[in-house]
């Protein structure tokens, strides 16, 4: 008769129940991990961030159940089939288990395919457009965010008309259909869904807001877009996220005595918010710009719309960059005349932003963009945003 060794049997279903037990703690260990990591990641403040950090959980737990049993299978190895003191034998040779080989190239290979699927649902999801989308502008620069709004009649502040703008603003808005205001921060409101379109003036650069869970490189020559729906309101930061010169670091939002410096994305709680608190005060400022050419290249310089505040100390409007050549007391400079050769302040400042690398102030390098006089080059400046910023740089006299 064939009794089964009572002892065998036992060890058995020991293993079992221990194979059991382990593969619970593994599939346990996967969520937790999945569930544990998110925490240190910052708010979710888009629609998008929501789906982005949904994947990146079910990707965690995969990921943490199988480093769970990777490691455990090594630990218990290490353990159970260490040597044994005076133990000089070998090992069984084994040659491949084909069974074995099967289930480890099958199991990845469906996982990877769930993942495919499911990150190609994602990646479509939150590039869709959204009906109603407000159509920014991004302007990436070496090394400053611009953020371009259209004001159409729409948004026009209350009780103001068309006819009611000064002249030369109401001319270019009869030829677009609105006008463009220019800031360095991107604001909106909460549950309006928001397309970037987003050029570079130089080199690549690439706008991040890790609330948001979106990042897409600016490419010369190339328009490319980015889409979100905020869900929460709130103040984030919008960072570089290439390696884009010297500045780079100053390319992200950050916090100089409590006040946001730099570039921002402020998501406003409603509309009626947004319009009052950004809106309307922007675009009165764009509307009905000073006459005084002193107060108008202030305001444009304190717009953001040209990327020099990270460059250069300006201690009237706040600035602190390092980057290029204090802008305190610019006006009375008149020592570069001689090294120019311009005749006046005037002409020398003048030059300096259409043609900066033809004089370089010593110590520093040839990195200031640019600013052209043709609507159709980059670094577009106007003459007349010229005229007023140069009449205000002028005034600069202090230390
Ligand atoms: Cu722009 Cu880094």
């Amino acid at each position: 008769m064939n009794v089964r060794n009572p002892n065998t049997s036992s060890r058995g279903s020991n293993a079992i129940l221990w194979i059991v037990i382990a593969g619970l703690v593994i599939i346990a260990g996967g969520f937790l991990i999945a569930t544990l990591t998110p925490t240190v990641l910052p708010a979710e403040a888009s629609a998008q961030a929501v789906q982005v950090d949904q994947l990146f959980r079910f990707m965690l737990t995969i990921g943490g159940a199988i480093f769970l049993l990777v490691q455990g299978v090594l630990a218990f190895s290490v353990i159970r089939f260490r040597a044994r003191r005076g133990d000089m034998t070998d090992g069984p040779a084994i040659h491949g288990n084909t069974t074995l080989e099967f289930i480890w190239t099958a199991i990845p290979a469906v996982i990877v395919l769930v993942l495919t699927i499911y990150s190609y649902q994602v990646w479509t999801s939150t590039r869709a457009p959204q009906p109603n989308e407000q159509v920014t502008g991004v302007v990436g620069a070496r090394f400053a965010w611009t953020f371009t709004y259209g004001v159409n009649e729409a948004d026009l502040p209350a009780g103001v008309t068309v006819e009611q703008l000064p002249p030369p603003v109401q001319e270019r808005f009869e030829q677009d259909g609105q006008i463009q205001l220019v800031a360095n921060q991107l604001h909106t409101y909460v549950d309006q869904p928001v397309l970037l379109q987003m050029d570079t003036q130089d080199v690549i650069h690439s706008f991040w807001v890790p609330a948001l869970r979106i990042k897409q490189d600016l490419l010369p020559g190339r328009t490319t877009e980015i889409r979100f729906t905020p869900i929460e309101a709130g103040v984030y930061r919008v960072v570089c996220a290439e390696l884009c010169g010297s500045g780079h670091g100053d390319m992200a939002g950050t916090l100089v005595d409590g006040n946001l410096m730099g570039a921002w994305l402020v998501v406003h709680p409603d509309e009626a918010t947004y319009r009052r608190e950004f809106l309307e005060p922007e675009a009165n400022r764009v509307l009905f710009p000073p006459e005084d050419p002193v107060q108008l290249g202030r305001q444009i310089l304190g717009s953001g719309k040209y990327p020099c505040a990270t460059c250069h100390v300006l201690t009237d409007l706040g600035w602190a960059g390092n980057i290029g050549p204090a802008l305190d007391g610019v006006g009375t400079r008149t020592q570069r005349l001689a090294a120019t050769g311009a005749a006046s302040m005037e002409e020398y400042l003048h030059d300096s932003l259409r043609n900066p690398g033809a004089y370089l102030v010593p110590g520093f390098g040839n990195l200031m963009p640019q600013f052209n006089p043709e609507p159709d080059q980059p670094n577009y400046m106007p003459e007349e945003d010229l005229t007023a910023i140069v009449a205000y740089l002028l005034t600069q006299t202090g230390q």
